[in-house]
């Protein structure tokens, strides 16, 4: 069993960008933490970062091939991307959408996002734990 996890644009500056707001973990950080609660439920992970829309849409069209299901931080392509949304449903695998911050308590425009409705989870607000609480819910979806 395989859980692809992907970051959007900018978390590749995880722990040095706006620290207040995401916090000082970065984003190798991040991967450990999902590799080791991964491991602990019987998944291996493939993580992935990009700040480029068509590299995340890939790798969700491979994940088709080898992956039950993903855990997905579409950063700002959240606001803005039918084209992602759209991978994601093309594709059929669940996916569990994280935000670290609490989007609902910031600007307007990140209170709407393209992928929610779609999604099995959405986990905001939890800081980098919310990844963590992803692996677990994909566990618990996984095995009902
Ligand atoms: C984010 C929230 C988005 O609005 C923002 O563009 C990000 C990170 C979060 O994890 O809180 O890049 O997805």
């Amino acid at each position: 069993n395989r859980i692809l996890l992907v970051n959007g644009p900018n978390l590749n500056l995880l722990g040095a960008r706006e620290p207040e707001i995401y916090g000082s973990d970065t984003l190798d950080d991040v991967v450990s933490r999902v590799e080791r609660t991964a491991s602990e439920l019987g998944f291996a992970v493939r993580a992935v970062q990009s700040n480029h829309e068509g590299v995340l849409i890939d790798a969700i069209h491979a994940a088709r091939e080898d992956c039950d299901a993903v855990v997905i931080n579409p950063g700002a392509f959240t606001h803005t991307s039918v084209a992602l949304r759209d991978a994601l449903t093309g594709v059929h695998l669940p996916f569990v959408e994280v935000h670290i911050s609490n989007v609902h308590a910031r600007e307007p425009f990140r209170h709407h996002s393209y992928l929610s409705d779609v999604a099995s989870c959405v986990i905001v607000g939890a800081g980098v734990q919310g990844y963590v609480f992803a692996v677990q819910r994909i566990a618990a979806l996984l095995a009902s």
